[in-house]
């Protein structure tokens, strides 16, 4: 990506945490993690808790963390968005295309990641809870869900469970200063907690209401986050 392609990016994603290192709170997630990736022993997991604190975000940098910065491209990781693909029939047949390939480097394994996986009816989740146990020598997956009691008992029993919650205040105070500065920004506390109380510890919502708001001032104070 070119310098310009990158200035132009929302910054959600210009600022989207590459490694374990870099996701803000959720500790005991990322010591379970770090675990984890010292054992290579890789359960299959559900990640669940509310929108826009780490969910995907921890699932590309334990698998980039994993496999390396070429996780996607040497075929390690594949993402699929239950959301946008609620057929079992072809979750099932994009899952067989990936996992039927030997795992590659040595690993033993790949990593699938169901994101929104509580979008699956009960009749799909049932279907991929077949495909997890077809599957479950050469894959391990992943799945992320808003609601972890919207997935079917069988699948949650096959999963280690890992509990996402709302960020703290000051972390994210503390993030949205660092973009700003990032992007030549001022922006002054005020503004800040105004923009955490809106976002109600969602990191996704925050950037985004910091982002909007910068598009109205160079400097951003309360008044200005109030007219986004
Ligand atoms: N815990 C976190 N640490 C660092 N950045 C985060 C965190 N949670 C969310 N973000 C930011 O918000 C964006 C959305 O996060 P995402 O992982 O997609 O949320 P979720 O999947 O839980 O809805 C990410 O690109 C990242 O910039
Ligand atoms: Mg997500």
């Amino acid at each position: 990506m070119s310098l310009e392609e990158v200035s132009r990016l929302p910054w959600v994603e210009k600022y989207r945490p590459k490694s374990l290192d870099e996701i803000i709170d959720q500790e005991e997630v990322v010591a379970s993690l770090r675990n984890i990736l010292k054992t290579k022993a890789v359960p299959h997991m559900l990640f669940a808790g509310p929108p826009g604190v780490g969910k995907t975000a921890t699932a590309h940098a334990f698998a980039r963390d994993l496999f390396g910065d070429r996780y996607i491209d040497d075929g390690h990781f594949l993402e699929i968005n239950a959301s946008d693909e609620r057929g079992i029939q072809t979750i099932r047949e994009k899952v067989k295309m990936f996992a039927r390939q030997i795992p590659m480097g040595g690993y033993g394994f790949k990593i699938l990641f169901l994101d929104e996986s509580d979008q699956l009816t009960d009749d799909a989740q049932h279907a991929f809870r077949r495909v997890m146990e077809q599957f479950s020598t050469t894959c391990r997956f992943i799945l992320a869900a808003n609601y972890s009691n919207r997935i079917i008992e069988p699948i949650q029993s096959r999963c280690a469970v890992f509990r996402f919650r709302p960020l703290v205040k000051a972390d994210v105070m503390k993030f949205l200063k660092r973009i700003a500065d990032g992007e030549g920004r001022e922006v002054d506390d005020q503004a800040l907690e105004v923009i955490y109380d809106f976002s109600e510890g969602d990191m996704r919502k925050a950037i985004n209401i910091l982002q909007a708001s910068a598009s109205i001032s160079n400097k951003i104070d309360e008044k200005v986050v109030y007219r986004v």
